[in-house]
């Protein structure tokens, strides 16, 4: 039906245009990002933010999913591709596969296994506000080239990192 796929792009063009309102598409001169490390795939996606579920359907009609880190190395791994791709840019939120498993307990939605990179929080966080904060991301500041974990509302808008995995 017509208006029914008038709507998918009314809400495509909204999640472009509050993408654009604060654009890292120019600071960083790209609209995508990719990286290739071991076995794994990252894919950056600069153009527009989107809510913790649209980012996650997102990497997911890519065959891939949010952003995870079983270890430190990984963890690290995201940071030095965001420090090589977003020289210019300032805080840049993106959203990662982590949520709240109940009150302060975060996990990785995508493997079910809890979030081990503990000292990687931002300050006084986690603390999922009222409840509120159920959804995880990381903010990179590229002056001091530090990448930390937040929790925070699932509606948030968000750029977005998918990672899939090379056989
Ligand atoms: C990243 O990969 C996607 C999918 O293959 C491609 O469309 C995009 O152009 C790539 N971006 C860059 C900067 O190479």
């Amino acid at each position: 039906m017509r208006t029914v796929a008038n709507m998918k792009y009314f809400w495509l063009i909204l999640v472009i245009a509050v993408g654009a309102a604060d654009s890292i598409v120019e600071k960083a001169n790209l609209e995508t990002a990719n990286l290739t490390k071991g076995t794994k795939h990252y894919r950056m996606e600069l153009l527009f933010k989107a809510t913790f579920f649209q980012a996650s359907m997102y990497c997911s009609r890519l065959g891939m999913e949010l952003v995870s880190f079983n270890n430190l190395q990984e963890f690290d791994e995201l940071k030095d591709f965001l420090v090589k791709t977003l020289p210019n840019a300032r805080w840049s939120q993106f959203w990662t596969s982590g949520v709240a498993m109940g009150p302060l307990q975060f996990g990785w939605i995508n493997t079910g296994l809890p979030i081990t990179v503990t000292h990687k929080w931002e300050y006084l966080q986690p603390n999922n506000f009222f409840g509120l904060e159920n959804c995880v991301e990381v903010k990179f500041h590229e002056s001091i080239n530090v990448m930390l974990m937040n929790d925070i509302t699932c509606l948030a808008l968000n750029y977005i990192v998918c990672q899939g995995y090379t056989l």
